[in-house]
């Protein structure tokens, strides 16, 4: 049996641990502890920790299995089963996407556009587990929401995690809109939201282990040489489905979101900028209006 450590204590060590990995991608100040805290609390049942508390040996051993898969580079989703999303428990399974914090802010600025409207609709390209049309769903109980992904495995686990939240949303397997229902959502969609696969072809294998050994490459790039094959998508078969003045959002990471743009306005969509947000406070989501 592991003697009884401080939680103070073991949270260094797990910090070490983690500073020291090649696996993980070290971008963010305090990333590992945040990682340890929250690991730490899920190893204890959920309950909050006091530094100077005695941990029992059986969380302790719990507690380090955790770190040892984290610091091999297993998403901190897939060791807990689940992320916090808006307020939402989202299961993350592997050969879904794992949501990101940076997509809250997507989420955030589609609700914010729907719940101006009297009768929202909303739809979530390339969906994954459903985290952005969840949180449109809770949070716009009013707004019909559609979400598509063209991966059975992530539209089922998107439905499980509805069912779950309690909240109205229809999943559907889909091409981009391919599949969604044309006389139902063409020319009525008010926000189109989309986190698509966007690294160039060429560059997966320069990715962080954390996310090339675990998220399936459909959902990292779309092949094309540029990344932004469903972008330019979206851009081009949107406006028939957008209603008029409907917006069109995308998140990319900050390095794309130029490229974005000029597709957008491209295409005619009008009101394109680049917004930041979230916590990280980059740019991230790209916003335009359907062109008139
Ligand atoms: C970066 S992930 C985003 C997932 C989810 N929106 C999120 O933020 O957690 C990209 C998603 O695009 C999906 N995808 C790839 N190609 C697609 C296509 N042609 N049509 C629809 N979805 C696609 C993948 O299956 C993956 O779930």
């Amino acid at each position: 049996m592991p003697p009884v450590m401080k939680a103070s204590a073991l949270l260094a060590h797990a910090v070490e641990k983690l500073e020291a990995s090649d696996a993980i991608d070290h971008w963010q100040k305090n990333r590992e502890l945040y990682e340890a805290e929250d690991l730490l609390m899920h190893a204890m049942g959920g309950q909050e920790v006091e530094l100077d508390e005695d941990v029992p040996p059986r969380v302790r051993r719990r507690f380090e299995a955790m770190v040892a898969r984290r610091a091999a580079g297993e998403p901190v989703p897939f060791i807990k089963g689940y992320a916090e999303f808006r307020g939402i428990q989202v299961l993350a399974r592997p050969g879904v996407f794992v949501p990101r914090d940076s997509s809250e802010f997507l989420a955030e600025q589609a609700v914010r556009r729907l719940r101006a409207r009297r009768s929202p609709v909303h739809v979530d390209l390339a969906t994954g587990g459903g985290p952005i049309a969840l949180a449109v769903a809770n949070e716009v109980p009013k707004a019909i929401v559609y979400g598509a992904d063209l991966s059975p495995e992530a539209v089922a686990l998107a439905r499980t995690n509805a069912k779950r939240a309690g909240v109205r949303a229809t999943f559907v397997v889909a091409d981009l809109f391919t599949g969604l229902p044309k006389r139902k959502l063409a020319g009525k969609v008010d926000v189109v939201t989309l986190h698509p696969p966007y690294v160039p072809r060429d560059e997966v294998r320069d990715l962080p282990d954390e996310i090339r050994a675990w998220e399936p490459t459909h959902t990292l790039t779309d092949q094309s040489e540029d990344g932004m094959g469903l972008v330019r998508r979206a851009a081009h078969e949107g406006p028939e489905w957008l209603a008029r003045n409907g917006w069109l959002l995308v998140e990319v990471s900050p390095d794309r979101s130029r490229e974005v743009m000029r597709i957008l306005r491209a295409a005619g969509f009008r009101e394109v900028r680049s917004t930041k947000g979230g916590d990280l406070k980059v740019t991230r989501v790209v916003v335009g209006r359907r062109p008139a």
